[in-house]
């Protein structure tokens, strides 16, 4: 019987992670699998900018809000997915941010394939842009949308007590029934 794939079944966004660094040949991989995505028009929008050197993600720290910076100064890496925003397509009446959504998709290629290689990914929205721009040197006109902790899981027991609360949370999500439909917008699928 087919059965759900096990990155996607296993994934999860967790605050424990490992100070071993992630191999070469890994970050590499990351890159491709972000590199493979589809996008709209297929103009690729995205930007990636990975930090590893120990100086550049100290100066990162700086730029993570309070509750995020707890867990995230131990992971070896830091990810800005960043989008040129005048490449989204504004020609259609459907003139949605796409650069968005292919952002999201190239993210999701590369969280999945770190899962596959062992390594975690835990995103985030809270940081400032200010100190990541300045950190990383992000130019104009470029958009900086979500930072990412990737590395190893490590042990829940060397969180902060906060940080162990909230990772002891049950992970949960809404019901099928609420948002997925068949034939007819509220039909159950
Ligand atoms: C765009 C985005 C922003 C997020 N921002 C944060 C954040 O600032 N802090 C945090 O702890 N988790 C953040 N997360 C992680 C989510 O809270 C997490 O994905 C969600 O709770 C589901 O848990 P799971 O990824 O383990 O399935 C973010 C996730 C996404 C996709």
């Amino acid at each position: 019987m087919a059965d759900l794939l096990g990155e996607i079944a296993n994934r999860k966004s967790p605050r424990a992670f490992q100070s071993r660094p992630v191999e070469e040949d890994k970050i590499q991989l990351l890159l491709q699998a972000f590199q493979w995505a589809p996008s709209s028009y297929n103009k690729q929008p995205w930007r990636i900018v990975l930090a590893t050197n120990p100086h550049v993600l100290a100066q990162m720290h700086e730029g993570i809000m309070t509750g995020n910076r707890r867990w995230a100064v131990k992971a070896p890496v830091l990810a800005v997915i960043v989008s040129q925003i005048a490449a989204d397509d504004v020609r259609h009446d459907n003139a949605l941010p796409y650069f968005l959504y292919d952002c999201g998709q190239a993210t999701m290629s590369l969280v999945l394939q770190a899962e596959h290689m062992g390594l975690r990914c835990h995103q985030m929205a809270g940081w400032e842009q200010g100190p990541i721009r300045e950190a990383l040197g992000i130019p104009e006109g470029e958009q900086p949308i979500v930072l990412m902790a990737i590395g190893y899981e490590g042990d829940i027991a060397d969180l902060d007590e906060r940080s162990r609360e909230k990772e002891m949370l049950p992970r949960t999500r809404k019901e099928l029934r609420e948002f997925a439909f068949r034939d007819r917008w509220g039909n159950p699928a």
